[in-house]
């Protein structure tokens, strides 16, 4: 059935604005048609690599159909969901990377920002946390403030082999256990279907833990419109419905392959061109506190996506933008600075919100001094978008890059389309760039390092490898 009206949903589009990308606006420091022009074949092959390969595991790319084959999934988790809310005061998702980005990120956009802070009945759900770190003194944070006998915990691993969140799963398991709670009372697997080392948990205790799947063709990054993030988000009480139709929404809006109709190509091809230049780096800056941790996502997918050393024919590239995460207006008073005056070397994508989820008039006072005077009357919104336009224009006039994506309102539709558009430009980027977008050789390394140090058994030639690295000098430290 169709989400809302079509009206509606038009009316919800999320559309990308490059004017301040292209030579008309910042003469020779833009982009031209031509540049456009030339690249139009790359760029038609890039979408027809994603549009061909779509829902093929082997490639990685089961993302593209998860707005499509959900409906018994969604059904389950929104009645699990209903369970939860009833029974537990906390949440707590265990889960570090494309396993708890997901899902912070959807619960900072979508919920009240003292969400955790409400009284129990403006709240409506329990208190939300995510534990996306081995610092002990995060850990003791938590278990200071829950009561495992009133809290449900998400574990969240494809591989079930991450050493933080099998690290954080041993002390939860130990903490209920010491309690004499049930772990499958009080613990949902998020995982593999048949691999992994929660499975082997759940066949210790007689498969009585309630699991769902993390589909085979889903990597951890592109998966927060799987059970990665429905459940979290559907015990917040959030639409994942909405947010599944707004995905499937931008991904008709993007099945052309022309970069003048495709916001998606248009992104892809000028982080592709800009790249090309020199621009190494890709800043995503969003004026509105709830999409601040829309960046930290954004970061991720980009980063561990389009890093990569080798391509598909094996040369050595080492290709790959280095996003950075800037909030506006927050951080006009501490980058914008570097962003207007610095090395030509960056392409700022704005967020920009046409109407926020509530207004706020500034009141009248100090009209005898003008530097204050002139804001009463105004509200918070106008401010906000002013200072939006205003730094994109002296971004503009400074010959600086920078592109801006509209969302009408932060709904779970609009969102939902946000991250299909960014899942799909990083798909049409690596694409364009010949790369393996959805594997992660160097985090593998990192987690390999981190097992040989702790003495996991099997990592004994890494261990002596890693010894025998030139000693560390005492001159160097100071
Ligand atoms: O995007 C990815 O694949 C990674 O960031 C993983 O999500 C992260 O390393 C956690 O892996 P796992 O879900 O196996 O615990």
């Amino acid at each position: 059935m169709a989400y809302k009206t079509r009206e509606w949903r038009n009316a919800m589009r999320v559309t990308v604005d490059y004017n301040y990308m292209m030579e008309k606006s910042l003469g020779d420091k833009g982009v031209t048609d031509a540049e456009l022009r030339a690249i139009k074949g790359k760029a038609e092959q890039a979408f027809e690599y994603v549009a061909s390969n779509r829902g093929k595991d082997e490639l990685f790319m089961g993302w593209t159909e998860l707005p499509y084959n959900q409906d018994e999934i969604v059904a389950d988790i929104l009645a699990t969901a209903k369970q939860i809310r009833k029974k537990f005061k906390n949440f707590v998702v265990l889960g570090i990377g494309g396993s708890a980005l997901g899902p912070i990120m959807v619960f900072n956009a979508l919920k009240h920002l003292h969400y955790n802070e409400l009284p129990n009945k403006k709240r409506g759900g329990p208190r939300f946390y995510v534990e996306d770190n081995v610092d002990p003194v995060r850990m003791q944070a938590l278990l200071d403030i829950i009561d495992p006998a009133e809290t449900c915990f998400n574990v969240i691993s494809k591989s079930g082999a991450t050493s933080e969140t099998m690290a954080q799963y041993l002390i939860i398991a130990d903490a209920l256990e010491k309690r004499g709670l049930s772990l499958p009372e009080h613990m949902i697997f998020t995982t593999d279907a048949s691999r992994g080392n929660l499975i082997k948990i759940d066949e210790k205790y007689g498969g009585k833990f309630k699991k769902y799947v993390l589909p085979d063709g889903v990597g951890g990054r592109f998966s927060e419109l799987c059970p990665v993030g429905l459940l979290p988000a559907a015990v917040l009480g959030i639409d994942i419905k909405g947010m599944l139709a707004g995905a499937a929404y931008m991904d008709g809006v993007c099945n052309k392959p022309n970069v003048s109709k495709n916001p998606a190509l248009a992104c892809a091809a000028l982080q592709y061109i800009t790249a090309l230049q020199g621009k190494n780096i890709n800043v995503l800056m969003p004026y509105s506190d709830n999409l601040k941790l829309m960046a930290d996502w954004y970061c991720q997918l980009w980063a561990e996506s389009l890093g990569k050393a080798v391509d598909y024919a094996g040369n050595t590239v080492n290709v790959g933008t280095t996003p950075v995460k800037s909030l506006g207006v927050t951080d006009q008073h501490s980058q914008v600075q570097l962003y207007i005056e610095g090395p030509y070397d960056k392409v700022i994508t704005f967020i920009s919100v046409g109407k926020y989820a509530c207004e706020s008039v500034i009141a009248h006072g100090c009209e005898d001094i003008p530097d204050v005077g002139f804001l009463g009357g105004h509200t918070m919104e106008e401010l906000i978008q002013a200072e939006n336009k205003a730094t994109a224009y002296a971004l503009m006039r400074a010959g600086r890059m920078n592109y801006t994506i509209n969302l009408p309102e932060v709904n779970a539709f609009t969102l939902g389309q946000l991250m299909f558009l960014f899942e799909l430009q990083t798909a049409y980027t690596g694409a364009m760039l010949n790369i393996n977008t959805f594997n992660q050789p160097g985090v593998e390394n990192g987690k390999k390092a981190t097992f040989a140090l702790l003495g996991k058994k099997g990592y004994e030639g890494q261990k002596k490898e890693m010894d025998s690295a030139p000693a560390l000098e005492d001159k160097y430290v100071v």
